[in-house]
């Protein structure tokens, strides 16, 4: 990748029970990571791991997973806490361990119906109090099919841009929602092209430092086969993994893919 390190991040979504979650933690904890080569490496934590267990299970993954490996959220509440039934605040994330949060998922976007400035205002919120986003962009099939890609990816990337404090703490993931859960990939020239295009909006739009400097993964049925290839690309730092993230051996692999 061209810009740092290389971040994996394991999204379980609505998965897992107390004793999948155990096992799945040991084979993580045990499993052989490139960031465990060399003395200095481990430091950098190069790649760059974390997982989002559903919010019921963070305290159980934070207090036993190994810390090489970061924990996030999967949503947070868009400001402090207090009457707001259901929600889970920041500061409550903070205080379990918690480093980082997913935010403008397609499930949430497209399933659970979240907006773009709802969404930019809770990156907003969780960055001013220190968590790590994960901000997740792409387009449905019919916006692809339409030629709308870009304008879809810009839109949403710039309803980030026009709250976020900053970017240092924010790693964006590509995930075109058609390549969600479907087994239907993206092919890396089209991951690498919407990547580009996205890096030079950053350009244009926040700053040249922000785009060189800021992580593009991609999401989308990345599997332990085809990360390889996906991570060839020289726009692509790395990937938001769903389904393959269950298992602790295709997960370290696709980890392992680090260029
Ligand atoms: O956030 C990751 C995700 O949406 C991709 O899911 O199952 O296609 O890897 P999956």
């Amino acid at each position: 990748s061209g810009s740092g390190k290389f971040f994996v991040g394991g999204n379980w979504k609505c998965n897992g029970t107390k004793d999948s979650i155990t096992k799945l933690v040991s084979d993580l904890n045990s499993a052989k990571l490139e960031s465990d080569v060399g003395i200095l490496q481990p430091l950098f934590f190069n790649p760059y791991v974390v997982v989002a267990p559903p919010f019921v299970y963070l305290d159980q993954v934070t207090s036993s997973l190994t810390d090489r490996i970061e924990v996030s959220a999967q949503n947070s509440w868009i400001g402090k806490g207090g009457a707001f039934t259901g929600e889970i605040s920041v500061e409550q994330l903070k205080d379990i361990g918690c480093k980082w949060v997913i935010l403008g998922h397609s499930e949430r976007r497209h399933v659970i119906g979240e907006d773009d400035q709802f969404i930019g205002k809770k990156a907003a919120f969780a960055l001013n109090e220190g968590l790590g986003v994960i901000a997740c962009i792409g387009e449905l099939l019919e916006e692809r099919e339409a030629g709308k890609t870009f304008d879809v990816c810009f839109q949403q990337l710039k309803a980030f841009a026009d709250v976020v404090p900053s970017w240092d703490n924010i790693v964006i993931a590509y995930e075109p929602v058609w390549a969600i859960g479907t087994g239907k990939v993206a092919t890396p020239q089209q991951a690498q092209e919407v990547h580009v295009a996205v890096r030079d909006w950053l350009k244009k739009n926040v700053s040249e430092e922000v785009a060189s400097k800021t992580r593009i993964i991609y999401g989308g049925s990345v599997n332990g086969s085809n990360c390889g290839e996906l991570a060839k690309e020289e726009d692509i730092d790395g990937f938001l993994v769903g389904g393959a993230s269950l298992k602790g051996p295709e997960f370290a692999t696709i980890v392992n893919s680090v260029t």
